[in-house]
């Protein structure tokens, strides 16, 4: 439980921009920050934050808050799990109460993989650090091989005791339960016996963009050919292998900086391009580079440079790398080594601006890379050639920017000496291919999906007054205090200032106008007890609302200019600020919802006249009768006043 004050401290303290700076890399655009979407595929950004409203929206997706909903929605936390991260961030103290048996019990399950991984990951480093097996062993290892204590304590390296189960027993000592120590694969359990999956390793901690561990990688000291080098830990709630890049954590900020990322292949790479300063570094560790990994990286830059090792598989890795890269929408270069070197060796041979120096030297472009690969031994071999720029041409076609295209085409046609006429000829005849080919695997995708999976289009709210209700709510938050005209007082002489709250409220009180929507109802609740306290700023109020569903709804509102534009228009004016003509705008969105409500009114009204007629119950119909005569009355003064010019 975090207290209600401390709760405000938090969200005071919350700073979206650099919240979410964390994550994506922003760019300023006017008044606010633009970037790549976090939460969905896109290629061009459209993914806003404003550092004044301190909200964010994606203008792809939808997705939109204030930063306790952005940390949420990351990184996939409860309520009360985002604020602690942002009170973290902001060196907050939060006074929690000691947690009972139960209330541990009922953590979120994913959350406790984390706490347990996190356990684990200092107990590691204790071993290493402090204890005497750990240090003769495990340290002298990593020294050994190199490896400075600064990049140790960095990247939080550790080891765990040879033994069947010493940490398992250190960790339920310690209160961790069973099921997480095995859901995390830290503990391996059978019927009747339990031991330590990484007994005896040198424990390389994973973490994940927000730098909490979520796996680990743990290396043998020996060279055994029958134990495999590298364990890791295996899938789980908390860890997706295809999803997760080694060293992100420690890297996001220099990828931003530089925009750029260099691309490795291992866990002892990423550290010891660190060791030679080049920190904007990230390892695929092991499997072969997935397309979520690549949109991972497209967070913070869209430059890669692939540095796979110095051997037939490493080339091999490069080149379908590559195409995924540009596949993807991002620039790819490749930096060779030397035949049997790793990006690791290589590293340490060398003083960190020499490897700087061979960077700046040896760093090709993708065209570059694999025409010298596949020049080798061509020749004039004409059949060859050919071959050579189809393979070329079909890295070139994958790439989705028309101008990226364009400049690659050219470069391509200068080094391999073909006529660029005859390259995107080539490019035409793969990409007809490719697009057979897509549709022929989608068919088989339709033709396997059942009927109501295969079910597109969004779910349909089930309030009829949706866009009207959203609109006044809307113009609630931005203009609740300003006056929109004064009516005269008892004294003579008196003008009273009425203002948009003033105005809203009273009307839909006057006709005990309720919304189905309880959130909505909620809100104007809030508006109706703030209407006197002129110090009561409903955009930040709402924004930072505790309820992270109507902060949630405040953001999409506030974000909703486009409806606006279109609403005005149609009703046959085009005006530029809305702010302007309050006066008229106002009122005739009270007219437009109440006539709505009315027409719903009606609708029910004839409904019931007509059931009741069919049995044959006429006592009760005229009383209905009249009211409907009444209602039309009504309809028909409001859509004069409106001019007919209704919006449905
Ligand atoms: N890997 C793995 N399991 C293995 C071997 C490798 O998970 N049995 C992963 C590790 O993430 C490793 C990466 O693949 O870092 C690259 O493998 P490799 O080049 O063989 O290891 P290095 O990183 O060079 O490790 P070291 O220098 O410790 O030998
Ligand atoms: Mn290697």
């Amino acid at each position: 439980m975090i207290d209600p004050a401390t709760i405000e401290r938090i969200i005071e303290a919350a700073n979206i921009v650099d919240v979410v700076s964390e994550f994506v890399t922003l760019k300023r655009r006017g008044v606010n920050h633009l970037g790549h979407c976090p939460f969905h595929n896109e290629k061009t950004p459209s993914f806003t934050v404003s550092q004044a409203k301190g909200i964010f929206k994606c203008f792809g997706c939808g997705k939109g808050g204030n930063a306790v909903n952005f940390i949420m929605e990351l990184e996939q936390l409860s309520y009360p799990d985002a604020l602690r991260w942002l009170a973290k961030k902001y060196h907050i103290e939060i006074a929690e109460k000691e947690e009972s048996p139960e209330e541990k019990l009922l953590k979120d399950e994913r959350e406790s993989m984390m706490i347990v991984s996190s356990f684990a990951q200092k107990y590691f480093s204790r071993q290493l650090l402090e204890e005497n097996e750990g240090r003769t062993v495990g340290l002298s290892y990593l020294r050994e091989r190199g490896i400075r204590d600064d990049i140790i304590r960095k990247f939080e390296l550790g080891y765990c005791p040879e033994g069947k189960d010493h940490f398992t027993r250190e960790a339920q000592k310690q209160g961790y339960r069973m099921e997480f120590l095995e859901k995390t694969g830290l503990t391996i359990k059978r019927d009747d016996w339990v031991r330590d999956r990484f007994a005896g390793r040198v424990m390389f901690p994973i973490h994940n963009v927000a730098g909490r561990v979520i796996a680990f990688g743990g290396r043998i000291m020996t060279n055994d050919k029958n134990t495999a080098k590298y364990l890791n830990s295996p899938e789980s709630d908390i860890y997706h292998k295809s999803k997760v890049l080694y060293g992100i954590f420690q890297a996001k900020r220099d990828i931003a900086k530089y925009d750029k990322c260099y691309l490795v292949e291992g866990y002892t790479d990423v550290l010891s391009f660190h060791q030679s300063g080049i920190e904007n570094v990230v390892a695929s560790s092991g499997t072969s580079l997935t397309v979520e990994q690549i949109r991972l990286i497209r967070r913070f830059t869209s430059n890669i440079t692939i540095v796979y090792d110095g051997d037939d598989a490493g080339i091999k890795a490069s080149l379908r790398g590559i195409d995924m890269v540009l596949e993807e929408g991002i620039n790819v270069k490749v930096l060779p080594l030397p035949r049997g070197e790793d990006p690791d060796s290589f590293a340490r041979s060398m003083s960190a601006s020499e490897l700087a120096a061979y960077i700046r030297g040896n760093e090709t472009d993708f065209i570059k890379f694999k025409t010298q690969l596949l020049l080798e031994g061509i020749g004039n071999d004409p059949v060859l050639k050919a071959r050579l720029i189809n393979e070329i041409v079909r890295s070139i076609s994958v790439i989705p920017d028309t101008i990226t295209r364009t400049v690659y085409i050219k470069e391509c046609s200068r080094i391999l000496d073909v006529g660029e006429e005859i390259l995107y000829a080539e490019i035409r005849r793969i990409k007809q291919r490719t697009s057979e080919e897509d549709v022929k695997r989608e068919m088989q995708q339709v033709r396997l999906k059942t009927p109501a999976t295969a079910t597109l289009g969004k779910p349909v709210s089930s309030n009829p007054f949706e866009l009207e209700e959203r609109e006044i709510l809307r113009i609630l938050l931005k203009y609740f205090h300003v006056v929109i005209f004064q009516v005269e007082g008892d004294l003579p002489g008196e003008l009273i200032p009425v203002t948009v709250g003033m105005m809203v409220l009273q009307e839909l009180d006057g006709d005990g106008l309720r919304s189905s929507d309880p959130l909505v109802n909620q809100m104007i609740d809030i508006f109706e007890e703030n209407l006197d306290d002129r110090s009561f700023d409903p955009v930040k109020y709402f924004i930072n609302h505790t309820d992270p569903a109507i902060s949630a709804f405040a953001t999409d509102l506030l974000a909703e200019k486009y409806v606006e534009s279109k609403r005005w228009r149609k009703s046959g004016a085009f005006i530029e600020d809305e702010g302007e003509i309050l006066d008229t705008l106002v009122p005739r969105l009270i007219q437009e919802y109440k006539l709505k409500n009315l027409k719903a009114m009606l609708k029910d009204l004839e409904q019931k006249i007509h059931e009741l007629t069919q049995r044959n119950e006429f006592e009760p119909i005229f009383d209905l009768q009249n009211q409907y005569i009444n209602l039309k009355k009504v309809e028909k003064f409001l859509s004069e006043k409106l001019g007919n010019r209704i919006i449905n």
